[in-house]
């Protein structure tokens, strides 16, 4: 296993359906999961394409209730190609015996290879070797090179290559009790001399989807002699080849397709526009060269080199890849968020919810075009996030936990705990601090741009609506004098609501109070940002009141924080719950991270005890430096010792499942200066979570993207301090002892900064040309950044101290 190839030397149709999602190709436009070409759904395989963008809804009966679904939508599978020999089976791994299995995903180049040798029951051995692509330059298109050598034998070969649109969704199990028939077919036509072509429509939301494909075969013995025959059936369009093949004498086919939609721009219809993609791609090799040459473009930006770290630097690519697979350029015109488990299979339906919090950092410092583009996404959803905050009585923009189509809310009313096969309400949806992340994300845009337009176009507009709903929310306690945000759900999803309550909804929860806080300042700061003629038209446009401005600073300063023993409480109340036994529940289990199914199935309730399923009020170490903390609760009016973040780290460390990924980012991130051991050993685990698919098999369904890019930010600005304070990049580089260096770039303020850590000495150089900050601070040492390779800022710094202790 080299640092940019994920290996697997045979197959093992138990790990299939895991290897499918972590070998799935995508481009941002659309992704297809890693399935064998031969294979249909089934107990061990599920082949999948997704669209980004490509949802559908549909309401299923259950329980009594009409329960309605959007989904993002399984497309037609472009994959399908099979051979058999003359009088022989369709090859089958399963029924035919496999002499040599290997495959491979290239990350350096995007591809997908896999190679074996097979004996059918006639005796007769064939080699494959097949590589794969989902373009990433041209976004449309995709294509297949298989080289298929008879070893043994000579005589007639059939290859079948389909277009198959009868697919439906059907990758999650807890899910199949719902609807999953997404597509309509429309037609399959055969065109030209050897293409095919499959339109279907999705049944609500009809985007209509069309496929071309053509198969053609090379050899120097057989190129004139094939025949074709065209098979066609609802839904379903394919070509057959029937051709002599000599022992010995490799034959290379070719499928390649193009995918277009009706949510394409410049098209006419996605059919046309698919079959002349099509006419314009060339041979295999010309498009697997345009296409590497666009991931290496991609990689001269966001590689990330760790020395000396053989299987985690590999780990650490393969998150880059799925990453940039699931938004990349491609994205930033495509009105669409980013789904929570990639476009790589269908857990969570393709939602988004808060999870770009973890992976815009990555984006800003690289490509920072992309979380615009996203950014966007959640500003064309402002209307229906008025509206959902109008619903429940709220003022400006609530956006919803689970976001889809149109920004509704798509967060289920039931679901089903597989354990005791119970459907059950899912209050999810009280996570208002959705709303904070998002303020987060266009703040956090913003300071690693100096992108002034958008935040005067878009980003101003969210922060004041979001401020708006956090000021109609916030209540005022004349007794306490404070106010208080009442009835909602933190990030941990274990808990939402008192055991002694009937009523959904906790209240106080700390991170969402501090995260309030913290956006109405953000608010504040932006109002004061925009030029005289924005802030009026803003103003007018939103009917802001001097009042109402007011009164953002008003409660920005009396926002409710809650403590307990010298530590933050998770929310107003957590002191009253049990302790839980955590011992005995590992014993008895072994993986206890969805204690919520089990002690649900056992009768009781999580809500009683002082578990959670992942970080919360930690998070706020994650999201905030000490300095910026120390900042905003003294402006809350509160007390901060660094003493009380060891402790309230220690305190939740103890009682926290890690039932999400997300979770032990977190808790890695917050241990990195504290404790660099357990810190690498949190990093380390995260890194291999989707890889073993240790989330308790659900990788199978979709990567953890949020997660993945969360190691990546660790490791880019958990080691290295990095960090825009005060218009000024900040760095604090205090790498675990395990790693023994780190280069990396980044792109601040559309420049972009070669950076390396190792060995007690950070070296940060601007290109020639360089005229963006001329300071960079490190540690609390100002150093002066001047252009060209040989004005390099050096430093040393203590390794195991992590604070720098000299310039160079
Ligand atoms: C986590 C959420 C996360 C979601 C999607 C859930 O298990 O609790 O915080 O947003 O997964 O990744």
């Amino acid at each position: 296993m080299t640092s940019w190839i994920l290996s697997y030397d045979s197959y093992d149709p138990d790990q299939e359906a895991l290897r499918e999602a972590l070998c799935t190709l995508g481009n941002g436009y659309f992704a297809t999961r890693g399935a064998a070409e031969e294979s249909a759904a089934d107990e061990i395989h599920y082949p999948g394409t997704y669209l980004a963008g490509g949802y559908n809804r549909l309401v299923t009966k259950i329980a009594k209730r009409e329960i309605g679904n959007e989904d993002l939508v399984n497309l037609p599978n472009w994959l399908p190609l099979n051979f058999r020999p003359e009088g022989g089976e369709w090859f089958n791994l399963h029924t035919a015996e496999i002499f040599s299995y290997r495959q491979e995903l290239d990350l350096k180049q995007g591809i997908l290879r896999r190679t074996l040798r097979a004996r059918d029951r006639e005796g007769r051995e064939t080699s494959l070797a097949a590589c794969r692509l989902v373009h990433m330059g041209a976004p449309h298109l995709a294509a297949i090179e298989w080289t298929l050598t008879p070893e043994n034998w000579s005589g007639r070969i059939e290859v079948l290559s389909a277009l198959d649109g009868r697919v439906i969704n059907s990758g999650v199990a807890r899910y199949r009790q719902l609807g999953g028939k997404h597509l309509v077919p429309l037609a399959s036509e055969e065109f030209g001399e050897d293409g095919i072509l499959l339109v279907a429509e999705t049944s609500q939301s009809y985007i209509r989807i069309a496929v071309a494909a053509h198969t053609r075969v090379y050899a120097d013995k057989v190129s004139d002699k094939i025949e074709r025959q065209f098979r066609q059936a609802e839904g379903y369009a394919a070509h057959a080849l029937n051709f002599e093949v000599a022992e010995g004498h490799p034959v290379t086919i070719e499928k390649i397709i193009a995918l277009h939609s009706s949510r394409d721009h410049a098209i006419s219809s996605p059919g046309l526009a698919a079959v002349e993609t099509l006419s314009e791609a060339g041979r295999f090799e010309s498009l697997l060269e345009d296409h590497a040459r666009a991931w290496s473009h991609l990689w001269h930006r966001c590689d990330i080199v760790m020395e000396g770290q053989g299987r985690t630097q590999m780990i650490l690519r393969l998150h880059i890849f799925h990453l940039l697979q699931t938004v990349s350029p491609h994205s930033v015109d495509l009105d669409v968020g980013v789904p929570a488990r990639g476009l790589h299979g269908e857990a969570y339906r393709g939602h988004i919810f808060w999870d770009e919090l973890f992976i815009f950092p990555f984006l800003n410092m690289r490509i920072p075009e992309i979380t615009r583009g996203l950014l966007r996404y959640r500003h064309r959803r402002l209307p229906a996030a008025r509206r959902l905050a109008r619903e429940a009585g709220y003022r400006g923009a609530m956006y919803p936990w689970q976001s889809g189509s149109d920004g509704r809310e798509e967060t289920q009313i039931l679901h089903l705990n597989p354990k005791s096969g119970r459907w059950l309400p899912d209050n999810s949806h009280l996570q208002r601090h959705v709303n904070a992340a998002i303020a987060y994300n266009v703040w956090r845009y913003y300071q690693a741009t100096g992108d002034r337009e958008f935040l005067s176009l878009y980003g101003a507009e969210m922060l004041f609506e979001i401020a708006r709903f956090w000021a109609s929310i916030a209540t005022f306690n004349q007794i306490r004098g404070r106010y208080e945000i009442r009835g909602v759900m933190g990030p941990d999803e274990y808990h939402d609501r008192y055991p002694w309550s009937d009523t959904p909804g906790l209240n106080n929860n700390a991170y969402t109070n501090i995260m309030a806080a913290w956006v109405f300042r953000r608010a504040l700061e932006a109002r004061a940002l925009l030029d005289t003629d924005r802030r009026v038209e803003l103003g007018e446009t939103l009917a802001l009141t001097g009042d109402e401005i007011t009164s953002w600073d008003e409660i920005g300063r009396k926002l409710l924080v809650p403590f307990h023993e010298g530590v933050i409480s998770q929310f107003e109340g957590y002191e009253r719950l049990l302790e839980f036994e955590w011992d005995i529940y590992r014993e008895k289990y072994g993986d206890i991270r969805r204690l919520d199914r089990i002690l649900e199935a056992e009768g009781d309730t999580v809500n009683r005890y002082k578990a959670s399923k992942q970080a919360d009020a930690l998070m706020l170490f994650y999201l905030f430096s000490a300095e910026e903390l120390r900042e905003l609760f003294s402006h809350l009016g509160y007390n901060f010792e660094g003493e009380m973040i060891t402790r309230t780290v220690d305190y939740y460390l103890k009682r926290t499942s890690n039932g999400s990924s997300l979770s032990g980012i977190v808790h890695s991130w917050v241990l990195a200066r504290s404790n660099r051991a357990a810190s690498w050993t949190q990093l380390k685990e995260a890194l291999e979570s989707d890889i073993a698919d240790g989330q308790g098999g659900t990788t199978r369904e979709g990567i953890h993207l949020g997660a993945m890019a969360g190691t990546i930010d660790l490791v880019q600005r958990g080691h290295t301090g990095l960090e825009i304070r005060d218009d000024l990049l900040h760095l604090n580089p205090c790498l675990p002892e395990e790693l023994q260096g780190l280069s990396f770039r980044i792109r601040h303020r559309g420049q972009w900064l070669d950076m390396e850590i190792g060995c007690g000495r950070l070296t940060v150089s601007a290109p020639e040309g360089w005229d963006g900050p001329r300071r960079i601070m490190v540690g609390d040492m100002s150093f002066a950044l001047h252009a060209g390779e040989r004005n390099k800022i050096a430093c040393d710094y203590e390794q195991n101290g992590c604070s720098p202790i000299k310039k160079v």
